[in-house]
């Protein structure tokens, strides 16, 4: 990262090169608890309709882990009585391999007035502050969910309640070989600039208002919208 830079642009840069990072290329050291504790700080900033942080995670510890590989190769066979051997030490590898390893699970309030899908977007803001600031701590992290994660035996044997989902499990840990590069995108693919003159086609509408004006002709590309603010 450029020295140069301020704060702000740095915090930017953070965001604009976060990469998920596989559990193959990732070793020892996994964040210590104060910057698991960090991390899950971030987690609680994300925009939160109502406060409710409707999510949680489960620290899956290294003593652990043996058993909840068992736990993945029993859900693989659930799933696939035949399984090969290799595809059951694959289904283990899942729950030993990653230095930190966290079940993310969204926990819908259901008697909130807060309409469901604000809770899991915020749900999945926190994911990905969570992800943002392992990557800023240096870490690399991913989220994978699988067919595992709809399993409601291997939902239950890890603490998982009813009416919570089981969304993913975030790996993380010390960069050991760095990801492919990341493809362009486009900011325009998200974005359009709504023509205000487009209420007059819709006659099953009540009439439009007044319009302050003529709509522009051509779109606004998003790097103008500010200048034209
Ligand atoms: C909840 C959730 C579950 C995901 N599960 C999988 C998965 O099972 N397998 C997979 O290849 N990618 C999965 N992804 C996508 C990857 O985590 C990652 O975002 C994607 O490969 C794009 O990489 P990038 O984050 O570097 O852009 C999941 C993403 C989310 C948010």
């Amino acid at each position: 990262m450029p020295r140069h830079m301020t704060g702000a642009q740095r915090i930017l840069e953070v965001l604009l090169t976060r990469r998920s990072v596989s559990p193959r290329r990732l070793q020892a050291p996994a964040p210590n608890p104060d910057e698991l504790d960090a991390i899950l700080q971030a987690g609680l900033r994300a925009p939160d309709h109502g406060a409710l942080h409707p999510w949680r995670v489960i620290e899956f510890r290294a003593q652990n882990r043996e058993a909840l590989a068992w736990c993945f190769e029993q859900e693989k066979l659930r799933r696939d009585p035949l399984a090969a051997p290799a595809d059951l030490k694959r289904a283990r590898e899942h729950a030993t391999r990653a230095p930190l390893l966290l079940g993310f699970v969204v926990s819908p309030r259901e008697r909130s007035k807060i309409p469901a899908r604000e809770q899991w977007l915020g749900a999945g803001a926190a994911l990905g502050n969570i992800l943002s600031a392992a990557h800023q701590l240096g870490y690399g992290a991913i989220v994978l969910s699988g067919e595992r994660c709809f399993d409601e035996t291997l939902a239950r044997q890890v603490g998982v309640l009813p009416g919570e989902y089981l969304v993913g499990f975030i790996s993380m840990g010390t960069i050991r070989e760095a990801p492919p590069q990341a493809r362009e995108l486009l900011s325009q693919n998200v974005w359009s600039c709504w023509q205000g003159n487009a209420l007059q086609a819709l006659p099953e509408l009540p009439e439009p208002p007044e319009l302050p004006g003529p709509a522009p002709a051509q779109p606004i590309r998003p790097s103008e919208r500010m200048r034209g603010n």
